[in-house]
């Protein structure tokens, strides 16, 4: 089917720092960016608009509705001209067109000659379009195996005797359904516990595994490539525990008691695992979870529910495709990003989700960003000379409040924060969601006010950027959208750049040399090695 996908002639791209509009943004940031106040900015509204609250002018031009997401971007470093010369800047650099290459299914990851077609694994069976698409089998391949891997996932469900599922797998293929069936819990199947297990340290699998009875577990082996370290050797110790509990008995039980997610079908029967569901080469690895590797996900929540999140995130692929750029959520997020990446050098973003079975969130948003934007050179292969991914992270609030918000508000170093909030609860309690929410309005205007009338320790200099996410419930949909859009924002801002936003040739060296090490770890043989690899070699040897 890959090869049936066509290469076509990608279109004419311009990197960012060769653009008049990117010279125009550094002037503009020397001239007004860097002593913007947001303070003023929204004060300076009253003048404009008699009558109308003060700042609601700012509020309305920097705040819109994508699907199932409220975005309010009016507390950032930014005004119209910004924006306006941001929007300049896509459009020199050949953003929408793209974008365009990558819903068509062109090759756009160069460096791995593949096309990028995660946004097929969403797309109603209907929409199968003109058959000249080179897409258009793979939308039908996809519809084969989302149907099977449902109608799997309702089994299981229905199956009592399943008390246990157990995902194991690493980066793309356990942070996302993990991440999901956590933020899902609410909907989840009762009477089944998920558990998911990444990495290689034994201490992990060793725990879950005594909470098991073999007789009651699933367990998804979860692996694109199916040759992953951490996953091959958890696969196998679980897979000797299986036969070691159940004896003679085991054989036969393995097709019901395993299951691969993977690209790499023959990989997995090699292994002993015949109950199969495949995706493709197409799907990067962090960007898989509404590919096979949403199984978990779709146990949890079944099939319509799974069905809802693929249509809340093909929703957002619709806004990001059709919606004008100026209006257009992914894109104006990831031009913002950019501006606060090269133009004032913020280092890194802190994702703050006021809902708690987001907690996750950080960690699923940390490899999307970091592997797909964390590059030193452009798509030709020469070295940048501007700055590229941010460093991510964060934890749910209210937590971080008590933790690390002390360094936002008044450390030296500004960070944006990206506040993600939930309108309505889904439990009952009474009190608590009133006071979350009341939260997370507070700091971010905290944030911005400051207390600039109080000196010393009890300054607080204000004019801290964040922009606020809110969604009107935390379900399937709204998940769904919600991930498409960070998706799609992280390509704005890898497109900008001109960087392959979609191979991560910068983990390959440590799991060479790893091996290399694993294997003198064994012998003691240390000759060549540099001093400090060898000296603690040695010790961890003693
Ligand atoms: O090593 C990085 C990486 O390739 C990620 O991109 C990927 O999500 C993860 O490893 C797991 O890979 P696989 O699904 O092939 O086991």
């Amino acid at each position: 089917m890959t090869a049936a996908l066509n290469a076509g002639t990608l279109p004419a791209t311009t990197r960012c720092d060769r653009t008049p509009a990117w010279a125009a943004l550094q002037a503009h940031f020397a001239a007004e960016g860097d002593g913007f106040d947001l303070r003023q900015a929204f004060s300076a509204d009253a003048a404009d608009a008699a009558g109308v609250e003060v700042g609601a002018q700012r509020f309305a031009n920097f705040s819109q509705q994508a699907p199932h997401v409220f975005a309010d971007l009016s507390k950032n470093l930014i005004d119209e001209p910004t924006e306006a010369l941001l929007q300049t800047l896509a459009q020199q650099c050949g953003l929408e067109a793209h974008r365009d290459a990558m819903f068509a299914g062109q090759q756009i990851n160069t460096t791995e000659q593949r096309a990028v077609m995660h946004f097929l694994l969403r797309q109603p069976a209907q929409q199968a379009g003109d058959p000249q698409q080179p897409w258009h089998d793979a939308l039908a391949e996809v519809h084969t195996t989302l149907s099977a891997m449902l109608a799997y996932a309702e089994l299981v469900r229905a199956d009592e005797s399943i008390t246990d599922v157990v995902n194991i797998g690493i980066g793309g293929s356990d942070l996302g359904p993990q991440m999901a069936v956590l933020a899902l819990a609410e909907f989840s199947v009762p009477g089944k516990r998920f558990h998911f297990v990444s990495n290689v340290d034994g201490h992990e699998l060793a725990g879950i595994l005594s909470q098991l009875d073999a007789a009651k577990t699933l367990f998804l082996v979860a692996s694109k490539t199916f040759t992953t370290t951490e996953t091959m050797t958890n696969a196998l110790s679980a897979k000797r525990w299986f036969e070691a509990q159940l004896g003679a008995a085991a054989a036969p039980k393995i097709a019901r008691h395993f299951a691969a997610l993977t690209s790499n079908v023959a990989g997995a029967q090699a292994f002993g695992i015949t109950t199969t569901f495949g995706f493709w080469d197409w799907v990067g690895g962090r960007y898989s979870l509404m590919s096979a590797i949403g199984l978990p996900l779709a146990i949890s929540i079944g099939a319509a529910g799974f069905k809802d999140f693929l249509a809340g995130a093909h929703a957002m692929d619709e806004h990001f495709r059709t919606a004008p750029a100026t209006r257009n959520l992914p894109i104006r997020l990831g031009l913002l990003d950019v501006w606060y990446r090269n133009f004032h050098g913020f280092s890194s973003r802190s994702l703050a989700p006021y809902h708690s079975a987001l907690q996750r969130l950080p960690a699923y948003l940390q490899q999307l960003e970091m592997e797909s934007n964390g590059k030193r050179v452009d798509r030709s292969g020469e070295a940048l000379p501007f700055d590229t991914a941010p460093v991510l992270w964060g934890e749910p609030g209210s937590n971080g409040q008590h933790a690390y918000f002390q360094m936002l508000h008044q450390g030296t170093e500004v960070v944006p924060v990206e506040f993600v909030a939930v309108k309505k609860a889904s439990h009952s309690l009474p009190g608590h969601h009133d006071k979350l929410l009341a939260n997370v309005l507070a700091q971010a205007q905290a944030l911005m006010l400051g207390q600039t009338d109080a000196g010393g320790h009890r300054h607080f200099p204000g004019n801290r950027p964040s922009t606020f996410l809110l969604l009107d419930e935390l379900t399937p949909a709204s998940l769904g959208a919600f991930i498409a859009l960070q998706e799609h924002r992280v390509f704005v801002s890898g497109s900008i750049w001109g960087i392959n936003s979609f191979d991560q040739w910068g983990v390959e060296l440590g799991k060479v040399l790893a091996k290399d090490v694993e294997a003198r770890l064994a012998s003691g043989e240390v000759s060549g090695l540099d001093a400090s690899t060898a000296g603690l070699l040695q010790k961890l040897r003693a």
